[in-house]
């Protein structure tokens, strides 16, 4: 590895690759040319985007919506600073509004004394409120999604569970004291610090193909955003690719990087919290947890259709792209390593599997031993191109079955 590796840890999340970054790079970098556009299609924390956007255009992904503003914090808010400062003179007068007067009070009513306290769920309620009333009040909010993503970093070091949203630990646990003692507003305001310190540019744009028109800074709809060549979305990876700009563009890619759940464990389920927090639509909420109704379920985490899961993702990468992809997957995954092989080779000539060893983080259950992390690396010699750049997809919108 020749250089240091950029890094910003927002919040634990099941899956999240940090800890593999250098393998995960090293694999990018042999597969694919440096200022590229980098595919990261189920790109969670966005940890691996923000490691490679210094060499690579990061186009990044993922159908659940609070990893949208952590995406446009992380790839595309280059220039744009935070710190505690900032935040007290944009945000503190709407956070004592609210403080005092409870306009909104939506986690309060539904969440008191279950993932936080009754007073960390009204400090929660002020300072989304805040964000939001600053987002309303400016033209050009570009810090909003630096603060929501250091709120989504206060709020998951402050929850008393056992490190996501499906459960929550009863009162007199002996970790739930300390976590309830946690200020809101003064971690939040620590967040925006750590922010605004650990920020590092991507690829400069001088140094980037011309743009069609211009690219920064246009919002474009609540599910995308443009900025520094970066771009990020939120939707599932069938309508990804269904994008009429997806499909243009798709032969240039250079490289699609794919990390999908290797469990039966639902992120629609462990982090439904942040779902409501980011989308602020009031759900109705169901069972002791109180799970969000209508929640994204993937099919990556059935066993009985993670293998047809796999075949319609790379039958859409390689007749869409000619560029490698590279998929990570845990050695006990729901689908076999054979299995998983056999759909790669169905739609690939050249496979390539590395096995790394890696103690996976279970959230709660402990680690498990004796776990290797499978990437694998799916390229065509190099005069194959995909069939076409406007080949009309036949997806079936099955994904969008929900709970
Ligand atoms: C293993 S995690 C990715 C972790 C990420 N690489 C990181 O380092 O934070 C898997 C991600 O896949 C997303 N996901 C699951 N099914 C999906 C689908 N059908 N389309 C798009 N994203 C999906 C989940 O929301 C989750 O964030």
């Amino acid at each position: 590895m020749k250089h240091s590796i950029p890094t910003l840890h927002v919040m634990r999340y099941m899956g999240n690759k940090q800890k593999l970054l250098p393998q995960i790079i090293s694999a990018v970098e042999k597969h694919a040319p440096p200022g590229s556009i980098i595919v990261d299609l189920m790109a969670g924390t966005h940890a691996v985007g923000y490691s490679l956007k210094s060499q690579y255009r990061i186009y990044a992904n993922d159908v659940q919506k609070y990893t949208l503003p952590i995406g446009k914090a992380l790839l595309c808010s280059d220039g744009i600073s935070v710190s505690s400062e900032k935040a007290k003179c944009d945000l503190e007068a709407f956070y004592e509004e609210n403080q005092e007067k409870r306009i909104a009070n939506f986690f309060q009513q539904h969440y008191s004394d279950t993932y936080l306290s009754a007073r960390q769920c009204a400090e929660l309620d002020s300072i989304r409120y805040a964000i939001e009333r600053y987002r309303e009040d400016l033209p050009n909010p570009d810090r909003s999604d630096l603060y929501l993503t250091a709120l989504i970093s206060t709020v998951c070091n402050a929850q008393s569970t056992p490190g996501h949203f499906a459960q929550f630990l009863p009162p007199n646990h002996q970790r739930t004291q300390p976590l309830r003692q946690i200020r809101l507003w003064s971690q939040f305001l620590r967040y925006a610090d750590k922010l605004g310190i650990h920020q590092t540019p991507s690829l400069h744009p001088l140094l980037l193909p011309i743009e069609k028109g211009s690219d920064f800074r246009d919002m474009l709809t609540d599910q995308e955003w443009s900025g520094n060549a970066n771009r990020v979305f939120a939707h599932s990876w069938r309508e990804f690719f269904e994008r009429k700009d997806i499909l243009e563009e798709a032969s240039e890619f250079g490289l699609i990087y794919v990390d999908p759940p290797y469990s039966q464990e639902q992120y629609s389920r462990f982090y439904h919290f942040l779902e409501t927090l980011v989308l602020l639509d009031q759900p109705q909420t169901r069972f002791k947890a109180r799970y969000r109704e209508g929640r994204f379920m993937s099919d990556f985490c059935y066993r009985g259709r993670v293998a047809s899961e796999f075949d319609a993702l790379l039958r859409t990468t390689s007749t869409v792209c000619c560029c490698p992809v590279l998929i990570s997957y845990g050695s006990k995954g729901l689908l076999p390593k054979d299995r998983l092989l056999e759909i790669c080779q169905r739609h690939y000539e050249i496979v390539q599997l590395e096995e790394i060893p890696y103690a996976h983080s279970t959230l709660g259950k402990g680690n498990v031993p004796d776990v290797l992390e499978l990437l694998l690396s799916c390229s065509r010699p190099k005069n194959v191109r995909a069939s076409s750049r406007h080949t009309e997809l036949q997806l079936s919108r099955d994904d969008q079955r929900t709970a």
